[in-house]
């Protein structure tokens, strides 16, 4: 069987950070987003994966993919981002008359892919869906069930009368590409794999689904990336192998062996990249520091700092927060008593 990763998007709600990383690729504990969904396609047996993703990015992808999974990646062009039933149409030819996988690039999962691979395969369905009961059911697909199939599937309704929300897996057989030629585009302007799975419903096709028991993050928002970074946070292991010196350290920690804390106190978990310096600092649970990161006298909790970023004298505790590559955060020493900022295009500050 083959697998197929959607990551053509443009990850509008993202900005800035989505300016220079597409959204799949975003470090999430200290490892790009898909690398977790990679994980999950070749823990069940899947080898052959497509990536859609735009021409733009094909390099960017190529270079953080290649050779670091026991797996062939095959890149198919969408030349435009037009939704995920165009998407799916670029990649009809790689995906042949098999059944097959598709994962959204920006949604993460704790799923026994396998078993429900192998209950598709097995069951005469033409498509299978993962559903999770949700308390927002409007920003997503969502489905309404009979006993064991989808009656009616509706993308983002006002009002739902199903809490149940449509994840990002989703199981095809052939007859996908026709629904996805027929319909027309949304309201948005895409064309919704929403639209095509009701096509299949209305055409008499049987629509399968599974409740997902585990974890599911749509990871759309900045909030959502920092929760995300907090889940994966929590399961992995303790790995010091960089230098530690008169420092308080508990909880797990990863620490690049590249990587120096001196006069700290870190609580874990946390991991910290190659070439990162902490100094005089607290760093607390679930933050992830990038390479070649400097930190002196700061107080960080439950962040994600990318690489090359350099914090120093911040007196207020930075919480929750995303601080892209290359950032400098550090105390105004002028003698007004001010915040200076020098921001880039779709920069979010909030201060107290
Ligand atoms: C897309 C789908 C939606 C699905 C969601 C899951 O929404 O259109 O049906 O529930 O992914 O993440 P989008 O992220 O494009 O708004």
């Amino acid at each position: 069987m083959k697998g197929l990763i959607l990551c053509g998007g443009k990850g509008t709600r993202l900005r800035p950070i989505t300016d220079s990383i597409p959204k799949p690729l975003i470090p999430i504990a200290n490892r790009p987003l898909i690398f977790y969904t990679i994980d999950l396609l070749i823990k069940s047996g899947i080898k052959e994966i497509g990536i859609i993703v735009n021409e733009k990015n094909k390099e960017l992808f190529e270079k953080s993919l290649n050779n670091k999974f026991d797996a062939n990646f095959h890149y198919i062009i969408q030349k435009e981002s037009k939704g995920i039933a165009h998407a799916l149409l670029q990649a009809e030819e790689f995906l042949d008359k098999e059944k097959f996988i598709m994962i959204l690039g920006d949604n993460s999962f704790q799923v026994d892919l396998e078993k429900t691979i192998d209950d598709f395969i097995t069951s005469k369905s033409n498509c299978k869906l993962l559903l999770k009961q949700v308390e927002n059911p409007e920003r997503f697909g969502v489905a309404y069930i009979g006993d064991d199939k989808i009656i009616n599937v509706e993308e983002k309704p006002k009002t739902s009368f199903s809490d149940l929300a449509i994840t990002g897996i989703y199981g095809f057989d052939h007859n996908i590409f026709n629904a996805c030629r027929e319909i027309k585009p949304s309201k948005r302007g895409e064309y919704e794999i929403t639209d095509a799975i009701r096509w299949m419903i209305q055409k008499g096709y049987y629509v399968k689904y599974e409740i997902l028991n585990g974890y599911w993050k749509d990871v759309g928002r900045h909030q959502d990336m920092v929760e995300e970074n907090i889940y994966r946070l929590s399961s992995m292991d303790e790995d010091i192998k960089g230098h530690v010196e008169n420092s308080s350290i508990s909880g797990r920690v990863i620490l690049d062996e590249s990587a120096v804390i001196y006069n700290s106190v870190v609580r874990g978990p946390i991991v910290v990249g190659a070439n990162t310096t902490i100094k005089n600092s607290y760093i607390g649970p679930y933050t992830s520091i990038g390479k070649r990161v400097n930190i002196d006298k700061a107080n960080i909790e439950a962040s994600i700092i990318l690489d090359s970023c350099y914090i120093s004298s911040v007196e207020t505790p930075i919480d929750s927060s995303i601080i892209g590559e290359g950032s400098i955060v550090s105390k105004e020493n002028g003698l007004k008593k001010v915040n200076r900022l020098v921001t880039g295009k779709n920069s979010r500050i909030y201060l107290k």
